[in-house]
């Protein structure tokens, strides 16, 4: 089959090419939405990533150029005109699970980034200053970490952090039996928040989770708690965080995701104003670690996302049954 990529980045071009078996790959750098959409004429496949815009006017009109199939390399799905493809009689699949342990190692790594200071640290040393001032942290051992939403990567967090002999203390709307025997305790949010030194976010966003942290949650938190969000942005409420970050009732932040992340993320921005005053207050902050969305981001995790696309393609061409498809 002919497929069209679009928003790629060098490493999609590379772990696709080498896990593709015979078709005609081609790779656009440019997102896809209303105005780009003519890229794909005459390809019967299109892949697409997390921001691409495929609306109902893009998916008509793809239906019309020839396109039989969306592949999101990707979990979620929201930017996708379901009823539109599903009208178009445009299958879509997705790649609903990847390597959890990319995420949950990754927000360990916050953790112990911002804890250890090893970020600066780094930076220290290779300037000649050898001075320790500053850079204390503590044990993780015996403090108490939160994980709310305890599924595929919630559930590989804590147990790693009960690796580290900490407590650990969980909210979801389904506890997790397999975890309660290895010794973690599920308590309502707000019997959770107050107990923690640690919280770190691993539930989805939708409506009862947009801004499950906010002024109030905040403020049931032990003082100088630290926060880690590795899941979506739309889960904290910014500004509310910035102002508890300024009271100091939070003593860290390490987000992996943010609100706005859609026009920052995935593109080299240093030659250009950035003009969201939102990210640049949180980066000035010297306990607010950002990352850009990289928690995916593992070979592991790259191999099983391109594997799975090419194999729902074949299954596709083949007239076989789609295990991923969405709808
Ligand atoms: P999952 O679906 O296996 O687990 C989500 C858990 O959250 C489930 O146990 C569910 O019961 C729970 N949950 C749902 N609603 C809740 C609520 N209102 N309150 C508390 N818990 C609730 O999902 P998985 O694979 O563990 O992924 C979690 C999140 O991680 C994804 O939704 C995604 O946003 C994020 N993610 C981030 C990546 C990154 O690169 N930073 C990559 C992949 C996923």
């Amino acid at each position: 089959m002919r497929i069209a990529f679009f928003s790629t980045q060098s490493y999609d071009r590379t772990y696709f090419s080498q896990f593709n078996n015979g078709h005609e790959l081609v790779f656009f750098d440019a997102q896809l939405n209303e105005q780009t959409v003519e890229l794909a004429r005459d390809f019967q496949a299109i892949c697409a990533f997390v921001n691409d815009k495929l609306t109902a006017p893009v998916i008509n009109q793809l239906a019309a150029q020839g396109t039989r199939i969306i592949a999101m390399r990707c979990a979620g799905y929201n930017n996708v005109d379901l009823a539109a493809a599903q009208a178009n009689q445009v299958a879509v699949v997705r790649v609903p699970a990847y390597s959890p342990y990319a995420v949950a190692e990754h927000a360990v790594a916050m953790i112990l980034t911002l804890n250890r200071k090893t970020h600066k640290a780094y930076n220290r040393v290779r300037e000649g200053n050898f001075s320790l001032e500053r850079l204390t942290g503590f044990d993780l051992h015996g403090k108490t970490v939160g994980v709310i939403g305890t599924g595929q990567i919630g559930q590989v967090f804590a147990r790693i952090m009960l690796g580290f002999g900490c407590r650990v203390l969980a909210f979801d709307v389904i506890a997790n039996r397999d975890l309660e025997a290895a010794g973690v305790e599920y308590l309502p949010l707000i019997k959770l928040l107050p107990e923690c030194d640690i919280i770190s976010l691993h539930c989805p966003l939708n409506d009862q989770t947009k801004h499950i942290i906010n002024d109030q949650t905040l403020g049931m938190m032990k003082p100088g708690v630290m926060l880690i969000n590795t899941s979506r942005g739309g889960l904290v409420d910014t500004r509310a965080g910035i102002e508890a970050l300024k009271s100091g009732q939070l003593g860290y932040l390490g987000i992996d995701v943010y609100e706005q992340e859609e026009k920052l993320f995935f593109h080299n921005r240093s030659e250009e104003i950035i003009e969201d005053e939102v990210i640049m207050r949180l980066m000035s902050f010297p306990n607010v670690l950002v990352t850009a969305h990289q928690g995916f981001f593992t070979d592991e995790a790259l191999t099983q996302i391109a594997q799975t696309t090419i194999q729902s393609i074949n299954d596709f061409e083949a007239g076989r049954p789609l295990i991923y498809k969405i709808g």
